[in-house]
């Protein structure tokens, strides 16, 4: 990664500790970054997850795919540059969150195991928490929600993740959820336990 295309620029230091922040939000801020094929999950349990941490007082926000192309991304598709500026750009944002103590959930495809170690490398306080949704391609393109595998074996979209764009596993994540062997509420219980064991949460 390339310094700041800016020179005279110097970095402003907040007067609020990390600590204090965690004391009154009762929480520490971190990146669930969920990963994994289109029609895995992520969205799914992303929403999920927020709405339980919600209910139960804590302070959460989704960063999605789709919504995030709809703004901040819309100039970007699906090219193998695209897609890196694509998580570069969510991985500076989700930086941001939980420097500010939120508990982000990002739900990307992020294909590539480059990207992500880049996000995690921005993450310079050890809390990024990857979660790979392992869901085989058969059963993500059976359910085909959007019918986009339907359209890109039919070659009307070209570079889709699984048919003829590449997903790299990853080997080092926090976490390993298929969804094919569990159902939402388990999926959401096991990363709600992970948060708890690991203090993020005070439940
Ligand atoms: S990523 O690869 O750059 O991480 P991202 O998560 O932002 O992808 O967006 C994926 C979403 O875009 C999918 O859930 C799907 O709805 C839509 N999409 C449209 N075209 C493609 C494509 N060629 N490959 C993958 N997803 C696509």
């Amino acid at each position: 990664m390339t310094g700041p295309k800016s020179s005279n620029i110097t970095r402003d230091e907040s007067e609020v500790s990390q600590k204090d922040r965690q004391t009154k939000m009762k929480q520490k801020g971190c990146t669930i970054w969920l990963t994994g094929l289109s029609g895995c999950g992520k969205s799914t349990i992303a929403r999920r997850l927020e709405k339980s941490l919600v209910a139960h007082g804590y302070c959460t926000y989704v960063l999605d795919g789709d919504n995030i192309r709809h703004g901040l991304n819309k100039d970007l598709g699906f090219s193998p540059e695209d897609r890196k500026e694509n998580i570069r750009r969510i991985g500076e944002v989700a930086t941001l969150f939980a420097d500010s103590n939120q508990i982000t959930i990002a739900a990307f495809i992020s294909p590539y195991k480059a990207d992500r170690e880049t996000v995690r490398a921005l993450h310079t306080e050890d809390n990024f928490i990857e979660v790979h949704l392992s869901t085989p391609l058969e059963i993500c393109e059976s359910r085909d929600v959007k019918g986009l595998y339907a359209k890109a074996r039919a070659g009307e979209i070209s570079e889709f993740t699984g048919i003829d764009a590449p997903y790299e596993t990853p080997d080092n994540a926090e976490l390993t959820i298929n969804t094919a062997d569990l159902d939402l509420k388990e999926s959401v219980r096991l990363l709600w336990d992970y948060l708890v064991s690991h203090e993020y949460i005070i439940s």
